[in-house]
């Protein structure tokens, strides 16, 4: 585990990573009290209020082709974390992660490149605690406090961060197969008929499974069809 930073304001704790990948170190991680330009995947806007648990992990380790997998192992590390307060929490494939079909926690993956030559990773991971305006978010979500539960900012981060960092070298050296008993059991969708949209494809099928490798698969009109990426939705 690296250095904690903690920030008042930022407008991404992603972006402040990237840009001074260079000079900090491994394992750094930065969390902000609210961002004012917060990111959620495909370039849509995390609303970072007040209330809500921001931040990133600066990730500098040679290229390895498990790298994809690690947000899989966050957004577990949040279900531990969760369940920890007497949540069951269920995965959405990728890395989103809900409780009671509603969203409560989401991870952008980003990775550096200099030169096209990889640098490093930036994991970023948004939590609703307390914030009051989930209505803005555009799909169901969720908080702690709208749960019940009551717990520190920091606390949360640092048991998030500890069963993170707990799995990360086995799944360095392994890949996916180290979490994927873990990942199957709070897997939601098994035998669901879903859509996968990545861009303007989108792939329907019914749900067959998380592959070995953390691909989803799907039993689609073309035949068991693996998913490496995309936005799931039943
Ligand atoms: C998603 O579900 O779309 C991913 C959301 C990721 C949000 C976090 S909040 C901390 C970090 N900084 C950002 O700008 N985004 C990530």
């Amino acid at each position: 585990m690296g250095d904690l930073l903690h920030l008042k304001e930022v407008d991404s704790t992603n972006t402040y990573l990237k840009i001074r990948q260079g000079s900090l170190p491994h394992g750094t991680v930065v969390y902000a009290d609210r961002q004012t330009a917060g990111r959620g995947r495909y370039d849509r806007v995390w609303v970072s209020q007040t209330g809500g648990l921001y931040f990133s992990v600066l990730l500098k380790q040679p290229y390895n082709p498990f790298l994809p997998n690690l947000t899989q192992l966050m957004a577990l590390s949040i279900c531990y974390a969760l369940e920890e307060l007497g949540l069951t929490a269920a995965l959405k494939w990728p890395n989103d992660v809900q409780v009671n079909g509603k969203k409560i926690s989401g991870i952008l993956s980003e990775a550096v490149l200099e030169k096209n030559i990889f640098q490093a990773l930036v994991l970023g991971v948004g939590i609703n605690i307390s914030q009051t305006d989930l209505d803005q978010v555009g799909q169901p979500a969720t908080s702690l406090k709208a749960l019940g539960k009551t717990i520190q900012t920091e606390d949360l981060l640092l048991r998030v961060l500890h069963f993170f960092w707990q799995g990360y070298p086995a799944l360095c050296e392994k890949g996916f197969a180290t979490i994927h008993a873990a990942y199957n059991q709070r897997f939601a969708a098994l035998g669901k008929q879903v859509s996968v949209r990545d861009g303007d494809k989108t792939i329907s099928g019914l749900v067959q499974g998380v592959s070995p490798r953390g691909t989803l698969l799907l039993q689609t009109a073309q035949g068991l069809t693996e998913i490496y990426i995309g936005d799931l939705q039943a």
